[in-house]
C-alpha cells in the first residue's frame, strides 16, 4: 500500500480526540448552565506601574477598494530595514485588527467577529521600529485604544528564536503577538470554546493581512513557534494565557 505520511498512532491522536470530543451533536448540545457571576473581562489591564502609551486616531483611506485588496493580498518576507514605521500606520492596524467599532448599551463590538461577543484574544506587540515607541513589549488595550509598554530592549532575535529561527521576525519593523485568555471563552463554550479561540485568532489576523495591504505594508502570519519561548517573553503563563498567533509586519519591499 502506498505510504501516506500518516501512520496508526496519528489517526488516533489528541487531534483527533480533541475533535471528536468537542463535536456539537443534538444528544450533547444544551443543559449547560451559565453562571453570569463568574463572567471575566473582556479586556486586560495591567496595573499603573507600566507606562501608557496613547495612539492617534487612526487616519484611514476609507476610500481602498476591497476586492483590489483581496486580490493583492500576499504573506510579504521581505521588509525594508532601517525604516521607521508611521505610528498612525500601526494605529490603524491595530484598530483593523481589533478597534471597537459599535457599542451598545453593554457591549463593544470590534472590527473582528468573536464568537459569543467574548473576545478572548489579546494583542501584544513586538516593537523594533515604530515612530516615538521605544523598542519593547506593548499590550494594547481596544478599550482604551492605547498601549501599556510591558518590557524595554529589543527582542526582535529573541522572538524570532522562539519563531523556529524564522528571519521575517528579526527583520520585521512590529511584530503583533496574539494570546487567548481561554475562560473568557470556556465559561460559556466549555472545551469546544479551544475551537473558538483559533478561528477569532484567523478573523483577527486576516484583518491584519488586509489593512497591511491597504496600507503598503508587508504581514506574514506565523504559526510556528515554540510556544513556551514566546509565552515566557510576554510573561503569561501559558494555560490560562497562552500564545496562539503571530504575524510580522514590515515595510514592504516592492
Ligand atoms: C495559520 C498559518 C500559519 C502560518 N505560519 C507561517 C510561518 O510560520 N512562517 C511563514 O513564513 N509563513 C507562514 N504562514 C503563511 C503561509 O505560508 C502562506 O499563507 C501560504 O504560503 C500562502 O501564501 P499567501 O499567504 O501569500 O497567499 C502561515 C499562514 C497561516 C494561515
Amino acid at each position: 500500500m502506498k505510504e501516506t505520511g500518516t501512520n496508526q498512532a496519528d489517526k488516533q491522536g489528541v487531534g483527533e480526540k480533541f475533535q471528536e470530543e468537542t463535536k456539537y451533536t443534538p444528544e450533547k448540545i444544551g443543559g449547560h448552565y451559565l453562571d453570569w457571576n463568574r463572567t471575566s473581562d473582556r479586556c486586560k489591564d495591567y496595573d499603573e506601574s507600566f507606562r501608557k502609551v496613547s495612539l492617534p486616531d487612526p487616519q484611514i483611506d476609507k476610500t481602498a477598494d476591497i476586492w483590489n485588496i483581496i486580490s493583492k493580498r500576499r504573506s510579504v518576507r521581505q521588509y525594508i530595514s532601517g525604516k521607521i514605521m508611521a505610528l498612525n500606520d500601526l494605529a490603524a492596524l491595530l484598530w483593523a485588527t481589533q478597534g471597537i467599532t459599535a457599542e451598545s448599551r453593554r457591549f463593544q463590538f470590534r472590527a473582528a467577529p468573536s464568537a459569543g461577543g467574548l473576545y478572548p484574544i489579546e494583542t501584544y506587540l513586538m516593537v523594533r521600529d515604530v515612530e516615538r515607541l521605544e523598542p519593547g513589549i506593548y499590550h494594547f488595550r481596544p478599550h482604551r485604544f492605547d498601549l501599556e509598554f510591558l518590557r524595554a530592549g529589543d527582542w526582535s532575535v529573541v522572538l524570532a528564536n522562539a519563531a523556529l529561527g524564522q528571519r521575517i521576525v528579526a527583520d520585521a519593523q512590529v511584530c503583533f503577538v496574539w494570546t487567548a485568555v481561554v475562560e473568557r471563552s470556556k465559561w460559556k463554550y466549555r472545551q469546544r470554546a479551544y475551537r473558538y479561540i483559533y478561528l477569532d485568532a484567523g478573523h483577527i489576523a486576516q484583518n491584519l493581512y488586509l489593512a497591511g495591504t491597504a496600507a503598503g505594508m508587508g504581514v506574514c502570519g506565523i504559526g510556528a513557534f515554540f510556544d513556551d519561548g514566546v509565552n515566557d517573553l510576554l510573561g503569561v503563563d501559558g494555560v490560562e494565557e497562552t500564545v496562539v498567533y503571530l504575524a510580522s509586519v514590515g515595510l514592504a519591499a516592492d
